[in-house]
């Protein structure tokens, strides 16, 4: 899939602007806070349905302005035709979504429609960063591949607020009926279980692909291994691979029942998918106490990679890569590394540095990004 153009009407500091992209490697190049980003979020916006700045849409309306528009063209490997998503934000009431000028429903109709990988500054720590971090990674990455998986976290995260809320009660000293804790156990462990049994497949093939990538970026040296841990209230957590989601059901539902009292003096859900993690090791070692800075971003590099090789063998398409300041915080060798790694992909990459750094780059569309206005300069 390649994005064709972008264009934007009242969107962030953007009056008007339309970017027309090179299929191969493309840089929004310009000084700090000039719109770059804000053109990587509304294409961003399409493949994953909101802002990855995780802010309301309201915030993407340019101020003072009571609408702001995003549209993306794009095509699929296999299309003749481009492909016209929009969006329509309005500051006050529903946003207006449309896919070659039809209206869609909602976000969940929009998702799926535009592939993007995206690769941001932050994601250089997840390997140090929090559990929380990683399973980000994971929710995101998922939810733009299955559409259940959305639906599971959602039931699992209203769940789990209710629960907690129940928890503060009992805590308090009200009572609460055996029932009511059976409900959320059930609908915690099930969505739960379902959320596992995601996760953890794709961080078995997320696995694979990130191995492959080390050999090719450190010729064997360096083995990496990925591997979920399911956060169930026991030292060994069900093998998902042997006993099922049935088994991860079993084992969350017992915990949630016979570990209340202590969840109820913590005054919080203890157990379940919202506390689980991904381990990274390499050469069979903690990487968050053992590697290197240079092998930590190596891993992250590896799994956005990997991230968008996933993308494709379940979407069917070859994701667009969206660089957001990431570039400058590479060194030369992974610079080389990801630009020979993306090869004939579509990439575009923001970045404040000195035009000559992607002079070298054959084809490179060199655009300059001043006050929310774009031009192509090269
Ligand atoms: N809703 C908005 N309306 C007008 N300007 C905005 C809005 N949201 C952000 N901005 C402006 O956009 C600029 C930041 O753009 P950004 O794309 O993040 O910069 P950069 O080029 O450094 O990536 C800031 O000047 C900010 O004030
Ligand atoms: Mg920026």
């Amino acid at each position: 899939m390649k994005a064709t153009a972008i264009s934007f009407e009242d969107f962030r500091n953007i009056h008007e602007a339309r970017v027309e992209f090179s299929p191969g490697v493309n840089v929004l190049w310009g000084a700090n806070a000039q719109g770059k980003s804000n053109i990587l979020e509304g294409m961003y916006y399409f493949a994953r349905g909101k802002s990855f700045r995780g802010v309301p849409d309201k915030l993407l309306v340019r101020t003072g302005c009571d609408f702001g528009t995003a549209s993306l063209t794009c095509r699929g490997e296999a299309d003749v035709y481009d492909t016209h998503l929009s969006v329509t934000f309005p500051t006050r009431g529903k946003k207006r979504i449309t896919r070659g000028g039809a209206p869609l429903s909602g976000v969940k109709e929009l998702v799926g429609s535009f592939r993007a990988v995206l690769f941001c500054p932050e994601h250089l720590s997840l390997v140090t960063g929090s559990p929380a971090e990683r399973r980000a990674f994971l929710d995101i990455a998922l939810a733009q591949l299955y559409p259940g998986y959305v639906s599971a976290l959602s039931v699992y995260t209203r769940a789990l607020a209710e629960r907690n809320a129940l928890i503060k009660q009992a805590a308090e000293g009200m009572s609460v009926e055996d029932h009511q804790w059976a409900v959320y156990a059930g609908q915690l462990s099930r969505s739960g279980a379902a959320i596992v049994s995601w996760r953890s497949a794709y961080t078995d093939r997320l696995n694979d692909l990130v191995g492959q990538c080390f050999r090719d970026m450190t010729g064997g040296r360096e083995i990496p291994r990925l591997s979920y841990i399911c956060a169930c209230g026991s030292d060994a957590p069900p093998d998902i691979a042997h006993g099922g989601e049935a088994a991860v059901a079993d084992r969350l539902y017992a915990v949630l029942t016979e570990r209340l009292p202590r969840e109820i003096g913590a005054g919080t859900t203890l157990y379940g998918i919202h506390r689980d993690d991904v381990a990274i090791d390499l050469n069979g070692q903690s990487a968050k106490l053992y590697a290197s800075q240079g092998q930590r971003r190596s891993l992250a590099l590896a799994m956005k990679l990997a991230e968008g090789a996933m993308s494709r063998s379940v979407g069917g398409e070859e994701p667009v890569y969206l660089l957001d300041d990431v570039f400058s915080e590479l060194d030369g060798e992974r610079r080389e590394y990801l630009l020979s790694a993306l090869g004939e992909r579509q990439v575009i990459i923001t970045s404040c540095e000195a035009e000559t750094v992607f002079s070298h780059i054959p084809d490179v569309a060199l655009f300059a990004v001043s006050g929310g206005e774009v031009w192509r300069k090269r």
